[in-house]
């Protein structure tokens, strides 16, 4: 078999790059080793950027986010019990985010991709990249215990941090760059009214709280927990005192609880891979990149690579633009740092550590009061959460 473009991973990076390049009239097969009901499966964050929700209407997907995702024109910081309101909308220019969850975002990209009838192989066992650094590349895989081979020019990993195609880079080539946080967030999904219409990043004496949400019938929190803790030490009566414990009376009070549909403990990473690209393997999305979720950008940042992999192929395939292919990592990995920064700043501003010495509280302590406090730190903070500007690919 043949095609343009072979896509490791029908997550959210491989679903969108895929749906974008057969809109662009550029063919591409996708390659997933789960089944689509375990793709679907998985409950990730979807707090969408601007940017992100304008590419997944150049993908033809945007009907139902318009129809159904939340627009919140602001986000509120809680610390030292003083609730402080981000305007984003105001900051901005007229920037917001909308909330529409990841599952949903793929779910309406599997449904976009099978009814214009592009390949998917889900279920592909053994999945190898081959000659990347030819102009030939291809990619194997079982399928039915049987062995296949499809050729292409070029490649897109978007198979996440456990993928397969980040390892094809030679570790004599890659630069890699990580930081392991030194906490969990224990993650509860209920079926309860939001305790707010904004969302809420908490910091408290006894650790960080966030209040989201998915819908406005269905709630997301997470609190900051020791690395040690397993989630089934904590039943959910237990999670809804302690995130009452870190709120303040006025907004624990209206707290409505009920039964976990999902409680887990995620760790906190930091991780980026230089270059992005190998030959003509291009990495994209997890694959790539980790960030710690307090920033909210993970999807965001797989779709700023795809925004770029998808122009770059485009200006090639049209307009015969090959010397841009070299310069895909460039490009990506300027936002990708950007928001690596971001969520970073976020973490350390929010969360307590339990190595600060005296000075480093003191410092948490300013840094909340400054950024939170003046209109330069408020602007900063709103200007990277609505998502940084795309640069022109020219
Ligand atoms: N062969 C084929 N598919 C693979 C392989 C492999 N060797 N390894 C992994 N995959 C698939 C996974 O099953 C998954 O469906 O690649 C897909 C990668 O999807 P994600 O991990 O969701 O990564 P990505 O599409 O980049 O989306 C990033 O997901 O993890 C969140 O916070 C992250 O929101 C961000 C988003
Ligand atoms: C979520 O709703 O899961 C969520 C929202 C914002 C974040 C992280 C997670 O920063």
């Amino acid at each position: 078999m043949k095609t343009r473009v072979v896509i490791i991973g029908a997550g959210p990076s491989g679903l969108l790059l895929g749906q974008l390049l057969h809109n662009a009239g550029i063919p591409n097969v996708i390659i997933e080793r789960q089944t689509p009901e375990y793709v679907l499966g998985r409950i990730r964050a979807g707090i969408l950027e601007s940017g992100t929700v304008e590419l997944l209407r150049q993908a033809g997907i945007g009907e139902r986010i318009d129809a159904e995702g939340l627009v919140h024109h602001g986000v509120e910081f809680l610390f030292d019990a003083r609730r402080i309101p981000v305007a984003l909308e105001q900051l901005t220019g007229g920037k917001c985010v909308t909330v529409y969850g990841q599952t949903e975002v793929t779910r309406d990209l599997m449904a976009a991709r099978q009814r214009c009838g592009a390949r998917t192989v889900y279920g592909a066992g053994r999945v190898e990249l081959h000659d990347t650094k030819s102009d030939r590349p291809c990619v194997t895989y079982e399928e039915h215990g049987e062995r296949c081979r499809i050729e292409c020019d070029f490649i897109a990993g978007c198979d996440g941090f456990h993928g397969v195609s980040r390892q094809t880079i030679p570790a004599a080539t890659r630069r890699e760059y990580e930081r392991l946080w030194p906490f969990g967030w224990l993650g509860l999904l209920a079926d309860t009214p939001p305790v707010n219409n904004e969302l809420i990043y908490a910091h408290h004496a006894r650790g960080f709280a966030l209040c989201s949400q998915r819908s406005l019938t269905r709630s997301r929190y997470y609190l900051q927990v020791p690395l040690s803790e397993q989630v089934d030490m904590w039943p959910d009566e237990r999670f809804w005192q302690e995130l009452k414990r870190r709120l303040p009376s006025d907004l624990a009070a209206r707290l409505v609880t009920g039964h976990s549909l999902e409680k887990s403990i995620a760790p906190l990473r930091s991780y980026v891979v230089e270059p992005m690209q190998y030959g003509r393997l291009f990495l994209v999305g997890d694959a790539a990149h980790i960030v710690p979720p307090t920033g909210a950008k993970g999807l965001n940042l797989a779709a700023s690579d795809v925004n770029y992999l998808w122009r770059i192929l485009c200006a090639y395939y049209h307009q015969g633009r090959s010397d841009l292919l070299s310069r895909y990592s460039a490009y990506a990995l300027d936002r990708v740092w950007k928001g690596e920064r971001f969520s970073a700043f976020m973490t350390h501003l929010l969360h307590d550590f339990s190595d600060s010495t005296p000075f480093d509280k003191k410092m948490q302590e300013a840094d909340r009061r400054y950024y939170l406090g003046s209109q330069a730190g408020l602007t900063t903070i709103a200007e990277n959460y609505v998502g940084l500007p795309f640069e022109t690919v020219a």
